[in-house]
């Protein structure tokens, strides 16, 4: 297969890319660098041995976009694309809307303009809105989202599910990731947030780096194990490896599924804490302070249908998840920009 990666520079974009060259298949990576480094090239040559093909384009832009589809003949494209800060979703609702939806549709027009008939979308968990009912089962539906960019994932795949209904040809995947973390076993391509991180690992990781003094800890009055906020960490590598089997699935089906990709397993945050300290050999100093604002006590997948469509589950522990971010980060303290 020969596949498009939009947004493929980034974080989940090049594990994905990684994934899809060790089965075999060729890629395209289509990136405006907003998010991304043209760092992480060389490093991906490093890890496959082949060149990167990568076209520097906004994927919102129709006539740049038109020019990487004359190209290449694609079999399917993989649209990671987008902005996707929570936080900054809620101060820049506009610009979310105008990048992320644009970005899917300009995509889905040359698609059908070029008779390229499978997309598998990076959608999120964070669609199912406050559901307190778990395991998530991608036949709920959603309570609701709680921000912008939550907005934004719901929307696109309202968008790629109507495409589907009037497509009947094109074969549409919709992956809701739960909690992407850790890095490539070799350390040299991982996350690599813009300031000050707002998610777990990231933070736990510069932490432990002595770029930041301490863990804030959200709550822990929460109605859990421990009372902190438990979600569903999967290995970026085995949320990578998903990607290439929906791709595979594709193939040979069409229509449209939503798919969470998760372990099924719920740890707190002082699961996490630990576990990073216990397998790392780091002591992480951390506080306990007021809850965030938009926070749900505890989310995590059913994977089930995962594994019964495309034969895919998660492989890699929590202890690899943290030996993999820790390894990323201590090598590159300063991510892409070392
Ligand atoms: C995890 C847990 C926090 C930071 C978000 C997005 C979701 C997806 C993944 C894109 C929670 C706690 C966190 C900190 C803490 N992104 N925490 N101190 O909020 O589950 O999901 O990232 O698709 O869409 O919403 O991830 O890593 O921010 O938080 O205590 O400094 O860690 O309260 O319980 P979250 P997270």
């Amino acid at each position: 297969m020969r596949i498009l990666l939009s947004g493929g520079a980034g974080f989940i974009g090049s594990h994905t890319y990684v994934e899809l060259i060790n089965a075999g298949h060729e890629a395209v990576i289509v990136d405006n660098l907003y998010n991304a480094s043209d760092r992480v090239f060389q490093r991906l040559e490093a890890i496959t041995g082949k060149p990167v093909v990568f076209c520097n384009a906004d994927v919102a832009d129709k006539a740049a976009l038109s020019e990487v589809f004359q190209k290449y003949s694609f079999d399917a494209v993989i649209h990671f694309a987008g902005y996707k800060a929570v936080g900054e979703s809620v101060v820049k609702p506009l610009e979310y809307y105008r990048n992320n939806l644009d970005t899917t549709l300009t995509l889905c027009e040359c698609m059908r303009e070029y008779g390229v008939k499978r997309i598998v979308f990076s959608s999120s968990a964070t669609v199912y809105g406050m559901i307190e009912t778990m395991p998530l089962v991608e036949t709920m539906t959603s309570a609701g989202c709680t921000n912008p960019y939550g907005w934004t994932k719901y929307m696109n795949e309202r968008i790629l599910l109507d495409a589907a209904q009037a497509m009947p040809d094109w074969s549409i995947a919709l992956l809701r990731y739960f909690n992407p973390i850790g890095a490539h076993e070799s350390g040299t391509i991982g996350e690599d947030p813009v300031g000050i991180p707002n998610n777990l690992m990231p933070y736990i990781t510069q932490v432990a780096s002595g770029k930041l003094d301490h863990l804030s800890v959200f709550g822990d009055d929460y109605n859990t194990h421990d009372g902190t906020g438990v979600r569903d960490y999967i290995h970026v590598v085995d949320l990578a490896k998903g990607h290439v089997a929906a791709c595979e699935y594709l193939m040979e089906h069409q229509g449209a599924e939503i798919i969470n990709l998760g372990t099924g397993v719920g740890y707190s945050v002082l699961d996490l804490v630990n576990a990073f300290q216990r397998v790392n050999n780091i002591e992480l100093p951390y506080v306990i302070v007021d809850r965030r604002p938009g926070d749900i006590a505890t989310c995590y997948a059913d994977p089930a249908k995962a594994k019964e469509l495309l034969g895919w589950q998660a492989e890699k522990t929590l202890d690899d998840m943290c030996r993999d971010a820790w390894r990323w980060q201590s090598q590159n303290p300063n991510g892409y920009r070392d």
